[in-house]
């Protein structure tokens, strides 16, 4: 079992962020929800530290998050951040109250004394602030050891209890600062270790796998995505012709992305592919369907039935091998654990096939997948992909998909992606083009137009959790506009989405 760091969750937007800077560290981490119980903890020898994270709500309210106060007597190292720092002060015996100044966005924080925490700090660092509450008395056995102008105790350590606080936010401070932040927490304090040996990681799996698989053979679903590329190249590493693979193309693709998988494992690396053309199965099925959820739902039930009518076919197939990644295991546990959408993937597929599932990356996180990719000698441009979701362009053809409005969004989704990529705009981590189907009046050579519109799409993030948009510089959307409304036939009009996440999602469906 992997060490891990467990953040608990009072409601702050930027929880995530905290469990995603301690990952990008190598460490695991998960969110949960604060009333985990210490005896929860207890059971589970994997966590070596807790997170208390931030949150809308203020300590002394009557009705609030608390912590089961039992947590503090497990021994584990204990991080606070904003909340956490203010829930610690309060359940030690200090006092919160409304700060004199609620500090907002970046401020100076000045340190005082130096600890295990603020190693290699420098006697001033620009940490993020937001607060309402403040401490404005530190519990007994705590030092104060920071603050900024307006806020005197902006963090606070009992360093022999190994309990540390902070009143700023390290997860959405400058990424030198956070990382220095998260680094000394996790390596100075809690004394974990990384696990990104891909190189061992690599030859420990091809062992396993061998010892596991033996002569027999593996059927192992592809997409072009990056999970299921790197268990593919994993296995072809470790039991070459006895990997089958089978790539579903369901008609939902971009531009030239079926060619390119087709062209990648089976031309180029002599992967034994089987390509399954459903597209006009999966189109049928759609007909009449506007409502998101329900297209995902058709999307996701007719992948499984088209693998399992193509599997059967096979007779010597012994196991199936899948690119679960450790995301897809752990529970997100936010507080409000309800499905915004059902996801599709891959990875959904077995349980009614009876194979023995052989699922190599279950405890990676997408960044050391990226890793293995590049160990096993993928390319870059696959490695590096850009996310892409399941049910495809589906989620980007909103309302009834039908053959010609997925035409007219893979012209311009192709023109998006040209476009952005030529700038080289280094911040789009997920661009895209999304026809919402609605017609405007235009002009078009003096003659009266009636066409649809097309939405540009194009947002930074790092875990998909939260996101915002890029701001492309003007020139870059203007070609995109021009390129699209002259190339793409039937299309009078483009707009650029300016909505982040939250409050909007990624996708549009
Ligand atoms: P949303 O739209 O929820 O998307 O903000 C978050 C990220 O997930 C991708 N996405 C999916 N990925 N199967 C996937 O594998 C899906 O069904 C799916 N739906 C959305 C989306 O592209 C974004 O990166």
């Amino acid at each position: 079992m992997r060490n891990k760091v467990v953040v608990l969750d009072f409601g702050s937007t930027t929880c995530q962020q905290v469990a995603q800077r301690i990952r990008d560290l190598g460490i695991i981490s998960e969110v949960v929800d604060h009333r985990i119980s210490a005896k929860e903890i207890a059971a589970d020898t994997s966590i070596k530290a807790l997170v208390l994270s931030g949150s809308p709500k203020s300590v002394y309210w009557p009705e609030t998050y608390n912590a089961d106060t039992a947590i503090y007597t497990l021994g584990l190292p204990i991080l606070g951040i904003c909340y956490g720092m203010q829930l610690l002060a309060r359940d030690f015996g200090g006092e919160v109250k409304a700060a004199k100044v609620a500090e907002q966005g970046d401020r100076q924080v000045f340190i005082t004394q130096s600890n295990r925490l603020n190693q290699g700090f420098k006697a001033k660092m620009d940490f993020c602030m937001r607060h309402n509450d403040e401490v404005t008395r530190l519990p007994k056995g705590f030092i104060n050891w920071a603050h900024t102008v307006d806020c005197p105790n902006a963090a606070m350590a009992d360093e022999s209890r190994n309990i540390y606080a902070v009143q700023f936010h390290p997860e959405v401070s400058s990424d030198d600062n956070a990382e220095l932040f998260f680094s000394n927490f996790l390596f100075n304090i809690c004394k974990l270790e990384t696990e990104r040996d891909m190189a061992t990681f690599a030859a420990n799996q091809i062992s396993k796998i061998q010892q596991k698989v033996q002569d027999k053979k593996v059927l192992c679903a592809i997409s072009g995505g990056v999970d299921s590329s790197v268990v593919a190249a994993l296995l072809h590493k470790a039991i070459g012709d006895n990997l089958l693979c089978m790539f579903v193309d369901h008609g939902l693709l971009r531009t030239g992305e079926a060619a390119t998988v087709m062209q990648t494992f089976n031309d180029n690396w002599g992967f034994n592919v089987i390509k399954v053309d459903a597209a006009a199965r999966f189109l049928d099925k759609l007909r009449g369907v506007s409502e998101p959820e329900e297209k995902r739902k058709i999307i996701g039930h007719e992948f499984i039935k088209v693998f399992e009518e193509e599997v059967k076919k096979f007779t010597d197939i012994a196991f199936l091998a899948q690119g679960t990644i450790f995301p897809d295991i752990i529970e997100s546990g936010t507080l409000d654990n309800k499905t915004v959408k059902t996801h599709h993937n891959v990875g959904g597929l077995p349980e009614a096939l009876n194979f023995e599932l052989i699922e190599p990356l279950k405890y990676l996180y997408k960044n050391e997948v990226r890793a293995l990719g590049i160990q096993l000698g993928l390319p870059e441009s696959l490695v590096n992909r850009q996310p892409f979701p399941g049910p495809g362009l589906a989620v980007r053809c909103l309302g009834e998909v039908t053959k010609v409005k997925l035409e007219i969004l893979k012209a311009a989704d192709m023109i998006v992606r040209e476009e952005i990529e030529e700038a080289d705009i280094k911040e789009a981590w997920q661009y895209f083009a999304v026809l919402p189907d609605i017609k405007s009046v235009g002009v078009n050579a003096g003659e009266r137009s009636y066409g649809q519109t097309v939405i540009v799409r194009a947002v930074e993030s790092n875990n998909a959790m939260a996101a915002t948009w890029v701001k492309i510089p003007y020139e870059v959307l203007k070609r995109i506009s021009t390129r699209i409304t002259t190339e793409v036939a039937g299309v009078n009009r483009v707009v650029y989405d300016i909505t982040d996440k939250p409050p909007g999602t990624i996708e549009w469906e």
